[in-house]
């Protein structure tokens, strides 16, 4: 197979791809690179203990990245971001300019990184699934004779016979949606996959990402936590508030300027609140990612968490740095903690077959705009139709000037609405919790652009109302829809198609290409959206016949699951088996020469696409903690107007003065143009220490029962992390298949030279980390870790390398938020450490891969030939390209661009420059990757550029 798989894919991959861990050193490229090729591909890992850890031999590195990625290999960071061109232009080979063919040494650093970023996808699927809901038994032992990662089918994942559907998907028998229940996207999320009804479903349980052992490392009784952390930790220990206090609290120069966040009366633009700012990502992109979680999961229910009330820290001195001893939380629902059950191993022994507690996810996991549409009855009753035209969601036209605002802002929550009290005068929405400034602005544009939709379908169909409109009930799969058989009821669940899937788009092409500002991801995101070959159509068949004649129906577990991921990266995931042709069935792409024949009636093709990899999909608890981004926010926003100089900061508002229903106040009275402008010229709080937002470590919350009626939501993060059993952060690394820290110091970026100011101020905060989590003196005899061993294979103790005895760092003790804000040694462009993406690269691909509406169903059955259409090519008036290259690339215009375009038209001069709508929309992008901040053509008097 490695010999056929090197055939294809030569010479694309080959150079970069061949990863030797054979140590020897060689100062010449071509011997280096020899080497490798005759190394052969790298074998995925047959255990856990020796995965890849993102680390290669001399030899490859060298190939890859010359001298630079050879000498920061022993760093537990992974090698990829050293190679030729993965950074900026200083990483491209001096004397060139781009990154050129796949043969040069720029082509091969981009080509190997990508290949780095595959291995790792696969040792992911490979290595860390484990679900919470009763599947993981056999997951680990197989069924039936077939292994378990290559099972499909789950009776956990049967709806019960409580289920108003139960009946429906055929009872105690084998369960199947059909029918009414496989047409679009239901309110709870059932029936995604046809015969795993409740997969993804509201209320189904948070997974993990770690061995069940590893969770609950304060309370559990796995020997290995013991070891790791004695009896060091504990729900308030060490203490949240004073973490909060001492490593994230941003330092002001002038603390009478910010006020704690509260900025001057008036919004006074002589406000100042210091922040540290990341010069490529705009706060549109921080309110964007919140807006996403809203929809993937939530913890909390209407609003609020479980009955008891718990106290948060502050002991002692802490209170001395300003937080609050009286402050209080409800504790966080649990869905079971009775002693978890235990299966018995090929080896005999007894692992755990579920985490010692689980949490339900109170919305569905599905990306399917939820927070927009609803998840549950009471959600469904706060989304406004439109009474004139039940396709469309209800808004009324703004006040303000400007085409967008006669588009409509959002209605507020009137009398008989199901609110939590907190939520009153807010814009109406199903998912109405924390609503701010920018979740409201999202709402706004994304049911304008609902709207939109369901406008130009009205055209066509008033245009041609006999024509097919591509659409087709599944209850008469045959039956041709006409533009004029399509109800009203029928084309708003459409418009939620094509919206889930747009939003779905613009995060996995636009926003994360932002986040990960550079070449490999950039290839790697849109690989996931439209393949990593397009335009290479050659190597697609290659891979269609690889995957047909070996691994299409294949209930073997390593052909399902290592390979079925790289694979995919050829046709990329969206839309995978959404054509289905008689010679070659799952990786097809749309090819009008032949018959597709897939076919509505067949389940088989309705859910072809979709490969779970063994274990169902739902979010685990560890993508829940990494999503926690609070940095991200400034403390006051810079509103500027459209309409009168863009450059000129009109006012300095406090984000604490736009939350709740002073969102919807704020979003009226401004108008959606300038909040828009104003979060797409402003840059975003840098993820690390030191940078959370003074309004939220003094949150006040109605709801609160306690003396002081506020929250600090930068400590409550550690809470809930803890209260879920988040592995911390060295464990949390080892587990995910990266190199552990040794001490406080590996946090230090090595690429610092010795006398620069930022290494002196990585020391200063290593000083204080250590100070809060203290050292111990370790005892070898201690081991402290199933998931990885030692370099020579003996296992890994308390000691971590050092002599028995030695004075060692806490460094098992590091909150995984601490932990992965402190890594100030990240990829070129990286707005989050290399220990988050990891989390994301597993399950950003997994919800891709699980939902057959990105996947097989990803047809104009469901979304209609207009749907198809608009997400295919960003709206309805077909693809439309930049005039300039960016980065190297000809670059459509992107989707969200797209979607500002036509929902917020004011701003149509102000974002002819823009490239991508989450850089901040007056920096000039420079050259390949650049990170200057620097105005472009017309900024110039733009304050934000002063230094
Ligand atoms: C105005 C801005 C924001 C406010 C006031 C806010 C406030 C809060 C509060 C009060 C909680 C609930 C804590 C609890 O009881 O568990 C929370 C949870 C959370 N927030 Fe934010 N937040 C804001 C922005 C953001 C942003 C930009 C992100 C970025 C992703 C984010 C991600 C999260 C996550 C992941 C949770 C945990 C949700 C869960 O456990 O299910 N928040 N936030």
């Amino acid at each position: 197979m490695t010999r056929c798989l090197t055939w294809l894919l030569a010479p694309l991959l080959l150079l970069a791809g061949c990863i030797s861990t054979t140590p020897q050193a060689s100062l010449d490229d071509t011997g280096n690179c020899t080497a490798m090729v005759v190394g052969g591909f790298r074998k995925v890992a047959d255990e856990r203990s020796e995965r890849f850890n993102g680390k290669v031999g001399e030899q490859v590195a060298r190939c890859r990245g010359g001298d630079r990625a050879a000498a920061f290999r022993t760093t537990p960071y992974v090698d990829w971001s050293n190679y030729w061109a993965t950074g900026d232009a200083t990483s491209l080979l001096p004397g060139t300019s781009g990154v050129g063919s796949h043969l040069g040494a720029n082509g091969r650093g981009v080509d190997g990184a990508l290949l780095d970023l595959e291995y790792q996808r696969m040792e992911l699927i490979k290595f860390n699934l484990f679900d919470n809901a009763g599947s993981f038994a056999d997951y680990a032992l197989g069924r039936d004779g077939v292994p378990g990662t290559a099972l499909k089918t789950w009776p956990s994942m049967r709806l019960d016979a409580g289920s108003p559907f139960h009946a429906a998907v055929g009872g105690d028998g084998p369960q199947l949606c059909q029918g009414e229940l496989i047409r679009w996207r239901q309110l709870d999320g059932i029936c995604n996959d046809l015969r795993n009804p409740w997969m993804g479903a509201t209320g189904t349980l948070f997974a993990r990402n770690v061995q069940f052992e590893a969770t609950y490392p304060d309370s559990s009784g796995d020997p290995l936590a013991r070891n790791r952390h004695g009896d060091r930790l504990s729900l308030l220990q060490p203490d949240p508030q004073l973490i909060s206090r001492k490593l994230f609290t941003r330092a002001q120069s002038d603390p009478a300027e910010c006020r704690d966040g509260q900025g001057l009366p008036g919004a006074a633009v002589d406000a100042n609140c210091d922040y540290q700012k990341a010069p490529f990502f705009n706060v549109l992109a921080a309110f964007w990612i919140q807006f996403m979680t809203h929809d993937w999961f939530s913890h909390m229910e209407e609003g609020h968490n479980g009955p008891q009330w718990m106290a948060v820290g502050c002991a002692g001195d802490a209170a001395k740095l300003g937080c609050r001893p009286g402050d209080r939380i409800d504790a966080s629902f649990v869905a079971d903690s009775s002693v978890p059950p235990r299966y018995t191993a090929a080896d005999g022994t007894k692992p755990l077959a579920r985490a010692f507690r689980t949490h339900a996810n109170k919305v569905t996991a599905w990306w399917d705009a939820s927070q927009i549409y609803g998840y549950d009855a009471t959600s469904r009753l706060r989304v406004k139709r439109d009474p004139a035209d039940a396709a469309r969601l209800l808004m009324h036209p703004g006040t303000r000037p400007g085409a967008g605002e006669a588009l409509g802002q959002l209605p507020v929550f009137g009398p008989g609405d199901p609110i939590n009290p907190q939520w009153a005068g807010q814009g109406t929405a199903a998912q109405a919790d924390n609503w701010s400034i920018g979740v409201g602005f999202y709402h706004t544009i994304f049911s304008r652009e609902h709207n939109a939709f369901v406008a130009e379908f009205r055209r066509r169909a008033a245009a041609a109302p006999d024509e097919d409109s591509g659409l087709r009930d599944p209850a008469q799969p045959t039956a041709v829809v006409r533009y004029r058989d399509v109800s009203p009821d029928v084309l708003f669940e459409v418009a939620r198609l094509v919206v889930a899937a747009e939003i779905a788009k613009i995060h996995t092409i636009e926003w994360t290409p932002q986040l990960l500002y550079d070449e490999p991801l950039n290839l790697a995101m849109n690989a996931n959206w439209g393949g990593l070959f397009d335009g290479h159509r050659w190597v697609e068949n290659a891979l269609e016949a690889v995957v047909v004649q070996n691994f299409g129906k294949s209930a073997d577990a390593k052909k399902a699951g290592q390979w079925y991921s790289a694979l995919a990266s050829g046709p990329g995931i969206f839309g995978l088996g959404a054509r289905v042709y008689t010679s070659d069935r799952f990786f097809a792409r749309h090819d009008a020469t032949k018959d597709d024949i897939w076919d509505l009636a067949n389940p088989d093709h309705v859910n072809g696409g979709v490969n779970h990899f063994g274990s169902p999909f739902n979010f685990p608890e560890e993508f829940v903690s990494v999503y926690r981004l609070h940095s991200l926010v400034p403390d006051l926003i810079e509103l500027r107007h459209w309409d009168a100089d863009p450059n000129r900061i009109a006012a300095k508002v406090p984000v604490i003065e736009t939350f709740r229903a002073k969102a919807t106040g704020a979003l009226a009275n401004e108008g959606a143009a300038d909040w828009a402008l104003s979060m797409g010229r402003q840059r975003l709080g840098l993820l690390t220490l030191g940078n959370s937002p003074a309004f939220l470590q003094n949150l006040p919350l109605p709801r609160l029962q306690s003396s002081t009626g506020k929250i600090d939501v930068a400590a409550l993060d550690l809470i809930r992390d803890r209260e879920h059993g988040v592995p911390r952060f060295n464990e949390f690394r080892r587990q995910y298949g990266l190199r552990q820290l040794t001490s406080f110091d590996d946090f230090i970026d090595a690429r610092l030279p010795a006398d620069s100011p930022e290494r002196a101020r990585q020391v200063q905060v290593i000083a204080d980390l250590r100070s809060i989590y203290g050292q111990h003196k370790c005892d070898a005899s201690k081991v402290i870790t199933a998931a990885q061993k030692n370099l020579d294979g003996s296992p890994i103790n308390d000691c971590l390398g050092k002599p028995d005895g030695s004075l060692v760092d806490n460094i098992e003790d590091v909150d995984t938020v601490v932990g992965w804000l402190a890594e100030f040694t990240r990829p070129h462009g990286y707005a989050i450490s290399e220990t988050q993406f990891q989390v994301f690269i597993l399950n950003a691909s997994r919800r891709l891969f699980s939902d057959r509406f990105f996947t097989s169903s990803f047809r104009p059955e469901f979304y209609g030939k207009l749907g198809v259409e608009w997400v295919s090519h960003n709206g309805p008036t077909g693809k439309q390209f930049e005039p300039r290259e960016s980065n190297g690339h000809r670059v459509e215009v992107s989707p969200f661009k797209r979607v500002l375009l036509r929902t917020v038209p004011e701003l149509s001069a102000e974002l002819a420059g823009v490239v991508n709508a989450f850089d901040p929309w007056a920096r000039d992008r420079g050259e390949y990757y650049g990170l200057g901040w620097t105005p472009r053509k017309g900024a110039e008097s733009d304050p934000a550029f002063r230094p």
